[in-house]
């Protein structure tokens, strides 16, 4: 799963050009990184101060420490000027978040990191790839559908308070011994695997728990895993006070819809075990049911994004689906 050391020619329809270096990202760019991170989309979201967008939940630091191989950098004149991140589950790849400095937009620097990602997931043969936009922007639609993304339903970001009170922490990966990790990574990939076939979460499950960002619920079953859940808690991709769901899933069939219920009473149970007062899933809207079931228990959307995929398949967005992720 290493990355390039070189990726894609620079864009020839762009201002910027010939000197435009698109290269890894590297652990002393990360700064930077961020904080053109944090302007690009405080300043595209129109936020007062820009930097102040998402408080103090992180994304460029964590998906860089999950995976440095897997982080691009657009560079120019010596400054970095973008970054882009693609993460890969098995046979499925996505990326985000994608930004550019603000006083080069529109001159060839995100596409040029868009090829660099896609590059990335033509070297690790990935059957789809997807990512999670603004679907009222022409242009987000427009640069992506550039490079054969397709956009389908909308993924509603939803959230949910959660009242105070003690709840029993339900069995996760991080209470489990070294070898007994072992079989419940094999587990997750029997469930994911009987969704759509090789999708695989132990680089998500192995870094949430390295980085001890969160942890993941297993859901077991009479027999077998029923479900699992990495969830991200606090301080770090959910920030501070919230519980963030970044992948949910129950093995598919008849009793799916019962199985998934138990798995977002687990969710809420290791967010308030906790002390997290917020719960946050997304979900995307071709899986229907799921998405009805979570309006059901009281969850409401807070923001709609779009998912784009490549190519245009339904992938694991299907009615027969309970997966929670929203690709962000
Ligand atoms: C989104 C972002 C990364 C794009 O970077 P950029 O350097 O401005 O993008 P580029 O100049 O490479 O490409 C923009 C493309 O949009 C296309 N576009 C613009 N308006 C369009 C429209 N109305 N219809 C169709 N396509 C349109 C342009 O044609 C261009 O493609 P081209 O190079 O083939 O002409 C940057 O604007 C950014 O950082 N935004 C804030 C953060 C953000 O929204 N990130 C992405 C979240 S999914």
């Amino acid at each position: 799963m290493s990355a390039p050391s070189t990726y894609a020619e620079p864009p020839s329809n762009g201002a910027v050009g010939a000197e435009l270096v698109v290269r890894p990202l590297r652990e002393e760019d990360v700064e930077e990184a961020d904080r053109i991170m944090r302007l690009a989309f405080g300043t595209y979201l129109g936020v007062p101060e820009p930097m102040e967008v998402f408080g103090d939940v992180q994304y460029v630091r964590p998906r860089f420490a999950a995976a440095p191989g897997w982080a691009v950098a657009a560079e120019l004149d010596g400054e970095l000027v973008g970054s882009n991140f693609a993460t890969r589950w098995g046979s499925f790849g996505f990326f985000g978040p994608l930004t550019v400095r603000p006083d080069l937009w529109d001159q060839g620097v995100g596409g040029a990191l868009v090829e660099a990602v896609v590059s990335l997931f033509e070297d690790w043969g990935v059957r789809q790839a997807a990512l999670f936009t603004f679907p009222q922007s022409p242009k987000h639609i427009g640069l992506y559908q550039n490079f054969g993304f397709w956009p389908q339903h909308l993924t509603p970001l939803l959230e949910r308070q959660l009242a105070p009170g003690a709840a029993s922490r339900p069995p996760s990966y991080s209470g489990l011994e070294d070898r007994q990790q072992d079989e419940a990574i094999g587990a997750c990939r029997t469930v994911t695997d009987a969704i759509f076939e090789g999708l695989d979460l132990e680089h998500e499950i192995l870094a949430t728990e390295a980085q001890g960002i969160g942890d993941t619920v297993l859901l077991d079953g009479d027999a077998e895993l029923d479900g699992f859940a990495v969830c991200h808690l606090g301080a770090g991709e959910a920030g501070s006070g919230t519980c963030f769901v970044k992948f949910a899933a129950v093995r598919p069939g008849p009793k799916a819809s019962v199985r998934f219920e138990r798995l977002v009473d687990a969710c809420e149970d290791l967010a308030r075990s906790h002390g997290l007062g917020r719960i946050v899933a997304g979900v995307n809207a071709a899986r229907h049911d799921a998405y009805r079931r979570l309006l059901g228990r009281g969850y409401r959307t807070w923001m709609e994004g779009v998912i784009m995929q490549r190519p245009n398949e339904p992938g694991f967005c299907r009615p027969d689906v309970y997966v929670i992720d929203d690709l962000r």
